[in-house]
């Protein structure tokens, strides 16, 4: 079975049943709970190691084959996943050299999860038998649907084994030891190496001045996470090549170069955790809507295709301060969200409650009580109901003429240098202020990286793009001068992909294409505001303000206030076929979305729907070629209509119309 056979949507989740093995009972009352739910598939086995080898070389899989064979015989799908993301106890007392080492280079002991040193070769070779074993027994089993390597794959190491892959990734990297000592300016503080052996990791106690080799180190963690995932996954394809493999994701703020990961997986799949209810705003869920959308834009884009959903929760999640109950309605919108951003699937964490330790009090389909009477499930069933009935929605697409650049080694090299502002970088939220500004102004859009194609955008915004790596600046001359609109910030262009400053005004390159020189930056304190005026409304200008020399650019605005009151903060660049526009301050949303609104209409953007944006209301769209798929979602408690269409609080309806629209 693969993926793309099933007829419709994906829902179910996470079912840890090896908690239950001693009690058969609750095997039976799972598959007939499951069915009144509409579950068709579970996720099994993530952290199941040690109920599959309980013993170093001794392996128990009758109860997982009993599993897998009911699921098939009762219609359920597996997505199984390879347990290397929880070790058992007897693996660490014979092996402690798995354990990860830290930063501060102590060496953790057994306990929680992911603690292991993924590059460990005795931990690798436990993977690889088991694995193996997993793959060679159910890989043609016909409950099996998809692979789930692992866990939300994080982490860094510093053991001596770290250290001397480390050394090997750089030698591979910079050749010799000169090109290193150049790239990383080591003469700073008398930090030349005169030997690859000589160089060490970061360390709270050691390296954190060397900002190339702070970046390197990051960049080296990711590619043996990815290089540890891609291990698995070979071993799992050999068995049988037509199930495709993911591996579930959870933070564009983590370890892992998603972008990167992606590359090796068939499919995408994102886990999603908003806080809903908690904060401040008690009317509107709008700001974490805002949110969760950038992140399932940012998994749909990755692959430019449909992803899963992989886990979500029925209602609570108590990993966090504090974990409020779904409210009524947040469970079918939220799930309806995901879809509506291009998820083939709803699917929870988890399936039944356990009865014990870390996440005994996390949400569940199936509480303790084991009832199917409960508020939660009966907001599972009615979402079952919805995802079953949205079958055609499996495989549409959201085409888009938007892409926002979020960069993976731009955001670590912002994180790990020593900067004009070391608090609140907020390289996220900037990004999401941008992306905010496009949702409510209707229109689809991707997130991707500097290495992305360009070409099949009508508009690209690059937030603080600080770093440009090789070539970076060549494309973007290309794609202006082909007729593209490129919005540049502050703090852009200038630093090489090693961190290195380029001799130059920044944006590096690219003066000729904007039009401008940024001379300087000034980074003000958090309560501090310049001002300008755009379409007649005065703006607050904060955070950075490049002082830019114009030279060709039209000047749409100039700071007011300070030394600097005259210069210009928003500018705009006919380059060859193209237009190039500089935003030189980080503003309020609302300048953001008049500006883009402004910028959609000048370039014909299209809009999924012609309205202004009502509060709250987010509008996503899918299609198919002949169709199209508008889902209006109303995020705030209190009713709103828009297009005619009138939606109660935490509504969402769903609209299908014929399909007129330019791919
Ligand atoms: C993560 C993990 C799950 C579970 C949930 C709880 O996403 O992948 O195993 O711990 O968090 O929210
Ligand atoms: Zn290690």
């Amino acid at each position: 079975m693969e993926f793309s056979e099933v007829n419709g949507l994906l829902h179910g989740g996470d079912y840890n049943a090896d908690q239950w093995l001693d009690r058969p009972e609750i095997l039976k009352e799972d598959i007939q709970l499951m069915k009144k739910a509409g579950v068709n598939v579970v996720t099994l086995g993530i952290f199941s190691w040690a109920s599959l080898e309980p013993e170093e070389g001794v392996f128990t899989f009758e109860w997982l084959d009993q599993i897998m064979d009911s699921m098939y015989e009762n219609g359920i799908y597996v997505i199984l996943a390879t347990p290397s993301a929880g070790k058992p106890p007897w693996m660490a007392k014979k092996y402690p050299e798995i354990m990860q080492t830290d930063r501060a280079r102590v060496r953790h002991l057994y306990g929680r999860r992911k603690t292991q040193c993924n590059s460990s070769k005795v931990y690798q070779e436990k993977v690889r038998i088991i694995d193996e074993k997993l793959a060679a027994r159910y890989a043609h089993h016909p409950a099996l649907l998809m692979w789930h390597i692992s866990n939300e794959v994080s982490g860094e190491c510093h053991c001596s084994d770290c250290q001397e892959n480390f050394r090997k990734w750089l030698k591979n990297k910079y050749g010799t030891i000169d090109n290193l000592n150049k790239q990383y300016c080591s003469k700073f503080w008398s930090h030349t190496y005169n030997d690859w052996s000589e160089i060490e990791s970061p360390a709270p106690h050691g390296e954190s001045a060397v900002h190339g080799l702070m970046l390197d180190y990051k960049r080296f963690s990711s590619d043996m996470l990815i290089r540890f995932v891609k291990m698995e996954l070979d071993i799992v394809k050999k068995y049988n090549p037509d199930i495709p493999v993911t591996t579930n994701m959870y933070d564009v703020n983590c370890e892992v170069n998603y972008n990167r990961l992606a590359d090796i997986l068939d499919v995408t799949s994102w886990d999603s955790y908003p806080l809903w209810h908690c904060g401040t705003d008690k009317k509107s869920e709008w700001k974490k809507a805002v949110e969760a959308a950038f992140h399932f834009d940012f998994c749909r884009s990755l692959k430019h295709a449909p992803f899963v959903l992989m886990e979500s929760t029925t209602s609570t999640n108590n990993h966090f301060e504090i974990s409020k109950l779904k409210r009524p309605g947040m469970h079918m919108l939220s799930s309806m969200q995901a879809v509506a951003c291009g998820s083939d699937s709803v699917m929870y964490f988890q399936w039944r409650q356990s009865l014990g330790a870390y996440e005994k009090f996390h949400s569940a389909v199936v509480s303790h009580n084991g009832s199917e009477d409960t508020r939660v499930f009966h907001d599972v069933v009615e979402v079952g109901e919805k995802v079953r009935s949205l079958f055609f929605i499996k495989n549409t697409k959201t085409w888009s003429d938007v892409a926002i650049i979020y960069d993976w080694e731009n955001m670590r090299a912002l994180y790990e240098q020593k900067n004009l502002r070391n608090h609140n970088q907020e390289y996220d939220v900037i990004m999401y202020e941008h992306y905010e500004a496009i949702l409510k102004n209707y229109v689809s859009v991707d997130i991707i990286d500097q290495s992305a194609d360009f070409s099949k955008y009508k508009l690209i915004i690059a937030p603080m793009l600080y770093m440009f790596k090789t070539g970076t600046q060549e494309k973007i001359k290309n794609y202006v001068e082909q007729g593209g609109n490129f919005v540049m910030t502050y703090y852009s262009g200038i630093v090489n992909e090693n961190d290195l400053c380029f001799e130059c005004w920044s944006p590096y390159g690219l003066n000729d294409v904007f039009g401008v020189k940024s001379e300087e930056i000034d980074s003000l304190c958090d309560d501090e505001y310049n001002q300008f005026t755009y379409n007649g409304k005065v703006y607050k200008a904060k955070f950075y303000c490049d002082l830019l020399n114009v030279c060709g650019a039209e000047v749409l605005s100039k700071y007011e206030c300070d030394f600097y009151a005259g210069r210009p903060v928003l500018t705009k660049n006919n380059y060859k076929q193209g237009m190039a526009y500089y935003i030189a301050c980080r503003s309020e949303k609302d300048f953001l979305y008049d500006f883009y609104h402004t910028l959609i209409d000048e370039t014909g953007i299209r809009r999924i729907i012609d309205s202004p944006y009502v509060d709250s209301v987010m509008v996503k769209e899918r299609a198919d070629e002949e169709s199209r798929y508008v889902f209006y979602m109303n995020f705030s408690v209190e009713q709103r209509t828009i297009c005619g269409i009138q939606l109660a609080g935490y509504e969402v309806q769903l609209k299908k119309e014929k399909r007129i629209l330019e791919k």
